[in-house]
């Protein structure tokens, strides 16, 4: 889970060790630090692993989980890979420096104001013309993948494969996946977990809109491959003595997205190339995302998509409980099916005893994990092992929580971070050996 503690370079600070002493204190069996970049980019206030440099600060937090648990929660961290995406320009900027001018828009230009003269006009000339026009004439004049640019921010796509640096992702990103694993190892992690869900390259890449013709798109075959090579790339570098996990999307939950049969289908693939488990999630696309604000960039939680992910009370009425259990089930079955035993992890309004302990008896999956009710109580793990089950702080599943992560602020909970009178914190507050009061 992203807190949004890194320093702008994307190093470990101290409230990042808070945050994660705080979560180990509950002693979870296995705590999976939050998405990760594992390039040497500029990437705002993720948490990077993209250079050795980034080893001692990483090999810290492990510390801080170490020493709060007890040493009973394994710690693994999320490797990540996305691509790029700018903030949604003011049209005066759009046209006035991003748009590339090419020919056909004087000439469009020329057609839509029915002066001739905007086809031989200057660059200013033709971009003042083009930023007069009044929107629905922008429209004709304008690619599609340039309104996009203009109205959501420009959004590069696996299938950009006229750009060299995303033809070359297949040749490129097994290695920045295995170099980030092995300072992982080097940090002292238990293991890694591979992030293919959600809006990120290596989910792009599995997506049924992945139409690449050259042999990593198209047929579910080739739309795993390079997640496939990425995590045997992975495991060449790290050895055996070391958990390789990967999480994907169970569902797409967009228009033309993956169908469950793919998804097995990867589980299946993913599972045979030696993944020690499968974590699955829902939704999550850009796609479907809303429009950002001027300025801001597109968020892909913000559609039907990521209400999926993260679903809440208001969802429909299947409600946010245990919503993606029934999807990981199929998944596990094929799995099972394919004579693997790797174990299938599912999260998604999983906040109760009863309800984890039916999935886990019923077979659906073989870890249940929990994002927000480990942040609403953080000691909910611990307190279950203790039978002290009715002092569990119940995730409202509202998504407070979400909306700071939106807009990259630090994330808190809104059980417990404004108490009464006091300042704001940065951890939760309490533990199960504090004062035994009911919240
Ligand atoms: C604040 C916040 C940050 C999240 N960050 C990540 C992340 O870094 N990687 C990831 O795979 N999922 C992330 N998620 C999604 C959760 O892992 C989880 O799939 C989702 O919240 C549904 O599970 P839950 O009902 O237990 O919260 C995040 C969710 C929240 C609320
Ligand atoms: S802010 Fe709301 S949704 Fe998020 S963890 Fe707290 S109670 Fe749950």
């Amino acid at each position: 889970m992203v807190p949004w503690r890194a320093t702008a370079d994307g190093d470990v600070t101290p409230a990042l060790l808070d945050w994660y002493t705080r979560l180990a204190a509950g002693r979870p069996g296995v705590l999976v630090v939050e998405a990760t970049g594992i390039r040497d980019v500029p990437s705002g206030p993720l948490l990077r692993i993209g250079d050795d440099r980034f080893v001692p600060g990483l090999a810290r937090l492990v510390e801080a989980v170490r020493a709060a648990s007890g040493g009973e929660t394994l710690v693994f961290i999320q490797l990540l890979d996305f691509l790029a995406i700018r903030r949604r320009p003011a049209p005066a900027r759009y046209f006035g420096e991003l748009l590339a001018l090419a020919p056909r828009h004087r000439v469009r230009l020329a057609r839509v104001t029915g002066d001739a003269t905007n086809a031989t006009a200057s660059d200013d000339v033709v971009r003042a013309g083009l930023a007069a026009l009044a929107p629905e004439l922008r429209r004709q004049v304008l690619s599609p993948r340039e309104r996009e640019a203009l109205d959501r921010g420009a959004r590069e796509r696996v299938t950009d494969t006229h750009l060299p640096h995303i033809r070359d992702l297949p040749r490129t990103l097994p290695s920045f996946f295995a170099r980030a694993a092995t300072r992982a190892r080097a940090a002292g992690f238990d293991g890694v977990e591979l992030h293919y869900a959600h809006a990120y390259t290596m989910a792009s890449f599995l997506s049924a809109l992945n139409t690449r013709d050259d042999g990593y798109g198209g047929a579910p075959e080739d739309r795993v491959r390079l997640p496939r090579e990425a995590l045997e790339a992975v495991r060449a570098a790290v050895g055996v003595d070391f958990v390789v996990g990967a999480r994907l999307l169970s569902k797409e939950a967009v228009a033309g997205g993956t169908s469950s049969t793919d998804a097995a289908g990867f589980a299946v693939a993913l599972g045979r190339a030696g993944a020690d488990y499968l974590s699955l999630s829902v939704g999550g696309k850009f796609e479907d995302a809303r429009q950002p604000a001027v300025g801001e960039a597109a968020y892909p939680y913000t559609g039907a998509s990521g209400a999926e992910t993260m679903p809440t009370v208001r969802s429909d009425a299947a409600g946010p409980f245990g919503r993606h259990l029934p999807a990981a089930a199929a998944i596990r079955r094929a799995v099972r099916a394919a004579e693997l035993d790797t174990p299938i992890v599912a999260a998604g309004g999983i906040a109760t005893f009863a309800l984890a302990e039916a999935a886990l008896a019923r077979g659906d999956v073989d870890f249940v994990a929990s994002a927000r009710q480990s942040l609403a109580d953080p000691d909910w793990f611990l307190k279950m092992r203790l039978g002290r089950g009715d002092e569990i702080r119940r995730c409202q599943l509202t998504n407070y929580c979400e909306a700071l992560d939106q807009r990259h602020k630090p994330v808190t909970c809104q059980l417990w971070d404004h108490p009464e009178g006091e300042p704001r914190r940065l951890v939760a507050p309490g533990g199960v050996g504090g004062p035994r009061t009911k919240p």
